[in-house]
């Protein structure tokens, strides 16, 4: 299986938004990610407009020139400008106003009816839905019947982790890879991961994409958002030989 790169450039935004200037262009950097060759461009709309705003995504739906994957709480009003929108890929996360990013994956099991309306309006509009969860067994059992057809497994806690509690953490996401894939559901994972701990993660051959953000962003600080996307890119080639 090949192993794609989606950059979330959320924090690109995040800068400029810290000022309430025009720059640094979203628009100019989404160009310089695809140009280092990303295999999609990841964006979250959050319900406080902390960074991405409304128009942002729609811009960004019009340059794009790669899949667009467009992350969003499991709300009518999220729901429906994705729908405007028609980005490829929805991924679906759980999503609280006071958190300083995305804490935790989606509660397939509790929150099953209001998941599954999102997800089957979002699948007639044509668009692809994965849902951001732990890598919980009981969890992905539950997702053939919420009826989207890739998951992304939160990788926090592993990034966060160390020693012994680091390992278990990457057992489960092997295990939990491993049954999606069983399951028919296309498995992708992210969060918190890094130029030092992802090739781990982009080792587990049931992966399919990994969507990156903060690590690749900061790195552009020092090199700039090309160079940081073609080093992870690198990561990615190299991680399976
Ligand atoms: N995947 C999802 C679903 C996310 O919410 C985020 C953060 O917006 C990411 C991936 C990227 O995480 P990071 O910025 O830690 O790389």
């Amino acid at each position: 299986m090949s192993l794609e790169l989606g950059v979330n450039i959320d924090h690109i935004a995040t800068l400029r938004q810290a000022r309430g200037t025009t720059y640094p262009d979203l628009l100019q950097a989404m160009i310089l990610v695809e140009e280092a060759g990303a295999d999609a461009i990841t964006i979250h709309l959050r319900e406080d407009r902390r960074h991405i705003q409304d128009a942002d995504v729609y811009a960004i739906r019009k340059h794009c020139r790669r899949r667009l994957n467009l992350e969003l709480a499991a709300t009518d009003e999220m729901v429906n400008i994705a729908c405007d929108v028609l980005p490829n890929d929805a991924c679906i996360v759980p999503e609280k106003r006071e958190e300083l990013t995305t804490e935790g994956g989606l509660d397939v099991i509790g929150s099953f009816e209001r998941v599954k309306t999102s997800t089957m309006r979002l699948n007639q509009a044509g668009i692809r839905v994965s849902l951001f969860i732990e890598p919980d067994i009981e969890q992905i059992k539950r997702v053939p019947d919420i009826g989207a057809p890739v998951i992304e497994l939160h990788t926090g806690t592993y990034a966060n982790a160390i020693g012994d509690a680091k390992k278990r953490e990457f057992e489960r996401i092997i295990k939990a890879s491993e049954l999606a894939d069983e399951l028919g559901i296309q498995v992708n994972a992210g969060h918190g991961l890094d130029y030092e701990n992802t090739q781990m993660i982009a080792a587990i051959p049931q992966i399919q994409e990994l969507n990156i953000g903060h690590s690749i962003v900061a790195r552009a600080v020092f090199v700039g958002i090309k160079q940081a996307t073609s080093e992870m890119l690198e990561l990615l080639r190299t991680a399976r030989l």
